[in-house]
C-alpha cells in the first residue's frame, strides 16, 4: 500500500485470528529496530516480544492478542516515552502493511511479571499483534482531529 494511504487507513484493532509467523515478527522487529532513540541512545531501550500463554494470560487488557512486545527502558521521563512511540508506531504500521492487527499498549505495564523485562529496565510501551480478519480501508481523517495553531 502506498504510504500516505497507509498512514490514514491504520487502525486500533482490537480482535486476533491466530499467531502471527516468525517470519512477520522478524520484519515487525525490523521496523521496531528503524525507529528512534532520544540522543542516540539505542542501548537504553530494550524489546521483549511475549508469545509464551502462561505469561500472555497475566497481561491485562491485550485483548486475547498472541503476541505482546513491550519496548522498556532504563529511564523513565519524556525522551524514553517519545522514543518508545516511535518505535512501537514503526512496528504498528509494518504489521498493517503485513495486513496484521495491531494496537498500541499501554494496559498491560504493570501487569507484567517480574523477570519478563530484565532487571534495570521498566515498561514503557508496548504493542499487541495477531492475525485479523479486519480489512485496513482508508479512512477519511478530519484535519482538526488534533486542534492546530498556525504560527506564520
Ligand atoms: C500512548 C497510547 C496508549 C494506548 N494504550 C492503549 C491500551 O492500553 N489499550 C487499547 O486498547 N488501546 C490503546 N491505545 C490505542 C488508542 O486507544 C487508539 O489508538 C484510539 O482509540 C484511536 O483509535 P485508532 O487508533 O483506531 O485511530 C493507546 C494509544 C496510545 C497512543
Amino acid at each position: 500500500m502506498e504510504t500516505f494511504e497507509m498512514i490514514q487507513s491504520r487502525k486500533a484493532i482490537r480482535e486476533y485470528s491466530g499467531q502471527i509467523t516468525d517470519e512477520q515478527l522478524n520484519n515487525i522487529l525490523i521496523a521496531a529496530n528503524a525507529g528512534s532513540a532520544g540522543m542516540n541512545e539505542f542501548e537504553n531501550y530494550r524489546l521483549t516480544v511475549i508469545q509464551k500463554p502462561e505469561i500472555l494470560s497475566q497481561l491485562t487488557g491485550i485483548y486475547g492478542a498472541p503476541t505482546v512486545i513491550v519496548v522498556s527502558s532504563t529511564d523513565d521521563n519524556v525522551m524514553a516515552g517519545n522514543s518508545a512511540g516511535t518505535i512501537v508506531h514503526g512496528m504498528e504500521l509494518e504489521a498493517e502493511n503485513q495486513g496484521l492487527g495491531a494496537n498500541y499498549n499501554m494496559a498491560c505495564l504493570g501487569s507484567i511479571p517480574v523477570g519478563v523485562v530484565p532487571d534495570a529496565f521498566q515498561p514503557i510501551f508496548a504493542i499487541t499483534l495477531g492475525q485479523t480478519t479486519e480489512k485496513f480501508t482508508h479512512r477519511e481523517i478530519p484535519l482538526d482531529k488534533f486542534k492546530t495553531n498556525f504560527v506564520k
